[in-house]
Parts: C-alpha cells; sequence; structure tokens
C-alpha cells in the first residue's frame, strides 16, 4: 500500500517533517511512503533572491511534484504545511482545490488521511491551521487520522504536536531543528496511518 505524504514547505520543515512521517510509514510491512510536493506559487525570482527560500527549495529540488494519480494509488494520505497567518498555506490549499474531478468522482472517499503543520512560534496557529486543513478532506470523503496520547511525547513536547497532528515550531528565523518529541509525534502519524490504511484495505 502507498502512503501518499504530500506537501509545502518554503524553508524545508515541513519536508523534513514529510521525511519523519515516512519513517513511521515504514514500520508497517507492506506500506511504502511515497513523498510528494505541491507546486511553489512564490515568483521563482523571489525565491532565488532570498538566500533561506533558495536553501529551502534546493533542499527539496529532488522531490517530485505530486499527480492525482499519486491521490488515486494512495491508500492513506498525510497532508502537511507550514502555517500562514494561522492558516494553511495558497500552495496546499491551490493543489487541494485541484482535487476537484476525483471529489466529483468520489475517487477519495474512504481513504485515511491526516494532517501536520510547522508554525514560526509556539501559539502561531498550529491547531487553527490543522483543523483547518481538516474542512476540506472532510469534504472530499477522507477518513481522519490523527495521534492518540498513547504516543507519550504528546505529554512532554515543549514545541509542536497535538493529538490533531504532528507539529513544529520552527522559530522566528525558521532555523530551529526538529526536537526528538516533535519527530516522535510525526513517525507516530506515518505509523498509524499507514495501519489504518492497511486494516481499510483487508
Ligand atoms: C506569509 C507568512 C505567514 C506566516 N504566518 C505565521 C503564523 O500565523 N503563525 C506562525 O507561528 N508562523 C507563521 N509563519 C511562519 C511559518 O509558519 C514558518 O516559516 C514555517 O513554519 C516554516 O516551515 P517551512 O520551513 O516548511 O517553510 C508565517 C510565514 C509566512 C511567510
Amino acid at each position: 500500500m502507498n502512503l501518499l505524504i504530500v506537501y509545502y514547505s518554503t524553508y524545508g520543515n515541513v519536508y523534513k517533517m514529510a521525511q519523519l512521517v515516512a519513517e513511521g510509514a515504514r514500520e508497517v510491512q507492506g506500506v511504502e511512503p511515497v513523498i510528494r510536493r505541491v507546486p511553489e506559487l512564490i515568483p521563482a525570482a523571489v525565491v532565488d533572491s532570498r538566500p533561506e527560500m533558495k536553501a529551502g527549495a534546493d533542499l527539496q529540488r529532488e522531490v517530485p511534484p505530486v499527480t492525482l494519480d499519486d491521490f488515486r494509488k494512495a491508500g492513506a494520505i498525510a497532508f502537511g504545511t507550514p502555517t500562514r497567518f494561522g492558516n494553511v498555506s495558497a500552495q496546499l490549499k491551490n493543489q487541494i482545490d485541484q482535487l476537484t474531478s476525483l471529489w466529483m468522482k468520489g475517487e477519495l472517499e474512504g481513504k485515511p488521511a491526516g494532517v501536520f503543520n510547522s508554525t514560526g512560534s509556539l501559539h502561531g496557529g498550529q491547531e487553527t491551521t490543522l483543523f483547518t486543513m481538516m474542512a476540506p478532506l472532510l469534504h472530499l470523503g477522507f477518513i481522519l487520522v490523527g495521534v492518540p496520547y498513547s504516543t507519550q511525547e504528546l505529554f512532554t513536547t515543549q514545541g509542536g504536536g497535538s493529538p490533531y497532528g504532528p507539529g513544529h515550531v520552527a522559530g522566528p528565523d525558521s532555523q530551529r531543528p526538529i526536537d526528538q518529541q516533535e519527530a516522535a509525534i510525526c513517525r507516530a502519524l506515518g505509523r498509524r496511518l499507514a495501519e489504518v490504511g492497511r486494516k481499510l484495505q483487508e
């Protein structure tokens, strides 16, 4: 079973979270994580003129862009975004809006999905972003999967991560590394989505 991890990331933090979600998915037998990025909407000239944006883009240069077939083939899907004013990024929302043809045919109905995100600050909108992302996913017919408190790191995290999904606090310069608790919560979502996806295919 493919577990699609589709994300947007300007500076690379959400990309690194996607890799951690993939690590968790790989722990489940028979599950293959597939990491895909959505199209950038920031003009290339702007990205090239900002060293920290360029470094983020360079980090992800080898990641293939997502296709509708990636969504069709997936048995479970994780959606990742940086927070933008307490909300989902325009780049990821743009991709979700392009799922209309699959929505019309009900092709995504019944697939499990989870959400993860990164913010600059601790109270900058992790939960609002995760909840905002969930609304279109419910319209599309996904079955939402979170991270329950059997994941002990939910009790100890000093950064991001909640039952609604993994989170990372990237700091004011977006350079704070993902810490151990945040990483464990990312892996937990990957593992859980993989397990639920497998069970639904039985
Ligand atoms: C236009 C814009 C709006 C942002 N809004 C928020 C916000 O509301 N709350 C917050 O904590 N961080 C905010 N940030 C910071 C980003 O969430 C942060 O850079 C991001 O999590 C880093 O992820 P990335 O490395 O994957 O791009 C904003 C950044 C930009 C560029």
